[in-house]
């Protein structure tokens, strides 16, 4: 098959896009497929080449960046959400099978690139535009799951130039659709309240306040119509941010996690029934929280998680015996058309 993969983009995730989308190209090239990994920032503008050039070095085929993108940050920060995707991009997408959406947050995850993709008859994995618009959009998802009887944290919307009366402590205040924790402050009194807003919406218009949950932290992949081992989460120092996420040694995570039959089988009937509350595709991974005395918190769903070397749907699959090359065909031959 003739596969595009689609990274990078203008999000704030850009770069976890890019480890991404290398890390799944390379897998579908040894599956034998015929691979292009684009840069979704082609879009910028129309004409411009592929950043990317491809190497091998004789055991496979990595990816190095062409130039550097100039401004980037401010751009990103201007765009971010804007769902803006060029006719170039479009141009190389439509001439392969189907499209590996492997873009996080942004216009990559919040279903504008998706009803794109759909308006232009181009086939590509993961979960469509209505999927994604209410998964990515934090207090869309948790009003859908609590309006279907699935316990997430209390919570309020804060819009930039409304009043902003602080939310009781200690909660979590976070832009309302970013990733990989992004823009997240643990707000513990008063003094960071500030900092915690002007940083969130640094990022977006409108900011979550949420209770923070005092608890264990739990993840699970879904893929098709299958809960994969939940695996819990411990960061060595503070909580599961960006740092803890993507760099080696800082969270411990511990696959299939320590958990009772019983207490496996409810989060992962819980993830499936989120999965399909929000109507997402073929796969996603979903996040809970649970108190000390077993109470279980849904945080979010993600429909396009990482899939990077530290990302932890692959860790899932690996548990329930799928490889990392084998949940990429999978997640391929799921697409939809
Ligand atoms: N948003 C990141 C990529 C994740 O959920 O894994
Ligand atoms: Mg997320």
């Amino acid at each position: 098959m003739k596969i595009v993969v689609l990274a990078g983009g203008f999000s704030p995730e850009r770069e976890v896009s890019l480890s991404s989308g290398a890390m799944i190209t390379n897998a579908l090239i040894r599956t034998g497929h015929e691979v292009y990994l684009l840069d979704s920032y082609l879009g910028a503008a129309d004409g411009e080449e592929v950043r990317f050039k491809s190497l091998h070095d004789g055991t496979g085929f990595f990816w190095e960046i062409g130039r550097e993108v100039p401004e980037l940050d401010r751009l990103s920060k201007e765009r971010n959400g804007k769902g803006y995707i060029g006719n170039r991009v479009i141009e190389i997408c439509g001439l392969a099978d189907i499209v590996f959406v492997a873009l996080h947050g942004g216009a990559g995850e919040n279903g504008q690139i998706q009803a794109v993709l759909d308006a232009y008859g181009i086939s590509y994995t993961g979960t469509g535009y209505e999927g994604c618009l209410k998964a990515m959009d934090k207090p869309m998802a948790k009003l859908l799951m609590r309006n279907s009887g699935i316990p997430t944290p209390d919570w309020r919307l804060y819009s930039r130039g409304e009043s902003l009366e602080p939310f009781p402590y200690p909660c979590v205040v976070k832009p309302c659709g970013c990733g990989s924790s992004v823009g997240i402050t643990m707000v513990e009194g008063e003094d960071q309240w500030e900092m915690a807003l002007d940083s969130a919406f640094s990022y977006e218009d409108r900011v979550l306040a949420e209770v923070k949950i005092t608890g264990r932290e739990f993840s699970v992949g879904i893929l098709g119509e299958r809960a994969l081992p939940a695996i819990e989460i411990i960061p060595k120092k503070g909580f599961y941010d960006y740092e803890n996420k993507y760099q080696a040694g800082l969270t411990e995570e511990i696959c299939p996690a320590s958990l009772t039959e019983e207490q496996e089988e409810f989060m992962g009937c819980m993830a499936l029934k989120v999965h399909r509350v929000l109507g997402l595709g073929y796969y996603s991974r979903v996040d809970f929280l649970m108190e000390e005395d077993g109470s279980l918190f849904c945080l979010e769903a993600n429909t396009l998680p990482g899939m990077t070397p530290f990302s932890l749907l692959p860790q899932k699959a690996q548990a329930a015996g799928i490889s990392y090359q084998e949940l990429c065909e999978e997640i391929v031959s799921h697409g939809i058309h």
